[in-house]
C-alpha cells in the first residue's frame, strides 16, 4: 500500500464586492471589450475596506472542513499560500489557525506568487506521504487589489481578490495510477526572470509597492512552461493527457489557458474555466477553480485533474490528482 494525500474537502469564498470591467472605464483609458478579448476577464471581487487575506482565507476554510465532515480538531496543519498577508508577520497562515480555533499542529505561509498554490499542495503532499501531518488544510487567498497601482491600466484591470481551500488526508491506497490523491508534482523557479513580474516595495527596501508586469514577456513564457511542467507531471505519474479529465490552470489569461490545452492536444471542453468571473487571483485561483468546478458538477470523485500555474519569480508547476 502507498500512503497518499487525497482531497476529502474543498470550499471557497470571494468578497461581497464585484467590479465589471465597465466601471474601469471611468477612470482608464481602457473598455470592456479590449479587457474581455486580451485576457477573457469579465469582471472580478474586491475585498471590502479592512477584509484581510487571513479572513477569506478562513472562510474558506471553514467551508473546505464542512464538505469534508470534519472539526477543526481533526486538522494537523495549515499551509496557507499568499503574496499578500494581513502583515509582514506572523503568517497568515497562523492567523487563520486562530480564527478557526485550532490549538494544535502548525501553520505557515508559502510565497510563490501565482505559482503560490501549487507550491502549497506539492509542500503539503511531503508533509503527509513522509507522515508529519495525517489532515492537512491547504489554502490560496490573495488581496491583489491592494498592491495595484490604479493608474496601470495594464495591470490594475486584470487582478481580483478571493481564497479557497482544500483539506488533504493521508489514505493507504493500491500504488497504482488509479490511485486517488496526488499522484506526482513538478515545480521549478528561475530567478533570472524576476523583474517581468515584481511588487516594486517591501520590508527590507522600507518601500510599499504596487505590481508591475511586462504582461506580453511573461506571457511568452507562459504556455510552453506550463504544457511542459503538466506533461512532465503527467509524465512522473504514469500517464499521458489523453488520461486527463480536466485541467484546472491558473487563471490569468483565457489566451494562455486555450494555449496550454492546444499544446496538451486537449479540447476546451476538458478546462475548468472562472477567469470571467474571478479575474486572476494569484495563488488562490487554482483551489477557487475546484471548488467552483466541483460545484458546476464538473469535477467528480474519480475524475484526473492536472493543475499548473506560473507567475512571479518566474515560479511554475503542475500537479497531478486523481479527485
Ligand atoms: N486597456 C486598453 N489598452 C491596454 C490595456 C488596457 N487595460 N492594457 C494595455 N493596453 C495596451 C498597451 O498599452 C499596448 O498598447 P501599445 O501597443 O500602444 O503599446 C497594447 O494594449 C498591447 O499591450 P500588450 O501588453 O502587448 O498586450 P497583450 O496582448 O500581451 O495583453 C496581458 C496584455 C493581458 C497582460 C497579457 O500579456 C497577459 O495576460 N500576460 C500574462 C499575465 C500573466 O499570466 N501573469 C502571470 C501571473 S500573475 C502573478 O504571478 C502575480
Amino acid at each position: 500500500m502507498t500512503c497518499r494525500a487525497v482531497v476529502t474537502g474543498v470550499g471557497h469564498y470571494l468578497p461581497e464586492r464585484v467590479v465589471p470591467n465597465s466601471e474601469f472605464e471611468a477612470t482608464l483609458d481602457t473598455s470592456d471589450e479590449w479587457i474581455r478579448t486580451r485576457s477573457g476577464i469579465e469582471r472580478r471581487h474586491f475585498a471590502a475596506e479592512g477584509e484581510t487575506t487571513s479572513d477569506m482565507a478562513a472562510h474558506a476554510a471553514r467551508a473546505a472542513l464542512t464538505d469534508a465532515g470534519l472539526s477543526v480538531s481533526d486538522i494537523d496543519a495549515i499551509v496557507l499560500a499568499t503574496s499578500t498577508a494581513d502583515l509582514t508577520f506572523p503568517s497568515a497562515a497562523t492567523m487563520v489557525q486562530h480564527a478557526l480555533g485550532m490549538t494544535k499542529g502548525f501553520a505557515f505561509d508559502v510565497q510563490a506568487v501565482c505559482a503560490g498554490f501549487i507550491y502549497a499542495l506539492s509542500n503539503a503532499h511531503a508533509l503527509i506521504v513522509s507522515g508529519q501531518a495525517e489532515r492537512v488544510l491547504v489554502i490560496g487567498a490573495e488581496t491583489f487589489s491592494r498592491i495595484m497601482d490604479w493608474t496601470d491600466r495594464s495591470t490594475c484591470v486584470l487582478f481580483g481578490d478571493g481564497a479557497g481551500a482544500l483539506v488533504l488526508e493521508a489514505q493507504d491506497q493500491p500504488g497504482a495510477a488509479t490511485d486517488r490523491g496526488i499522484l506526482s508534482t513538478d515545480l521549478h523557479s528561475d530567478g533570472r526572470f524576476k523583474d517581468l513580474l515584481y511588487v516594486d516595495g517591501g520590508v527590507s527596501t522600507q518601500t510599499t509597492g504596487h505590481l508591475r508586469m511586462q504582461g506580453n514577456q511573461v506571457f511568452r513564457h507562459a504556455v510552453e512552461k506550463l504544457a511542459s511542467t503538466a506533461e512532465t507531471a503527467l509524465e512522473r505519474a504514469g500517464l499521458t493527457a489523453s488520461d486527463v479529465d480536466w485541467i484546472v490552470p491558473h487563471q490569468a489569461n483565457i489566451r494562455i489557458i486555450q494555449g496550454t490545452a492546444k499544446k496538451m492536444g486537449l479540447p476546451m471542453e476538458r478546462v475548468v474555466v472562472t477567469v470571467q468571473d474571478h479575474g486572476n487571483t494569484s495563488a488562490a485561483s487554482i483551489p477557487l477553480a475546484l471548488s467552483v468546478g466541483k460545484e458546476r458538477g464538473q469535477i467528480n470523485p474519480g475524475d484526473l485533474i492536472v493543475t499548473e500555474a506560473i507567475g512571479g519569480g518566474l515560479a511554475w508547476g503542475a500537479v497531478v490528482l486523481r479527485w
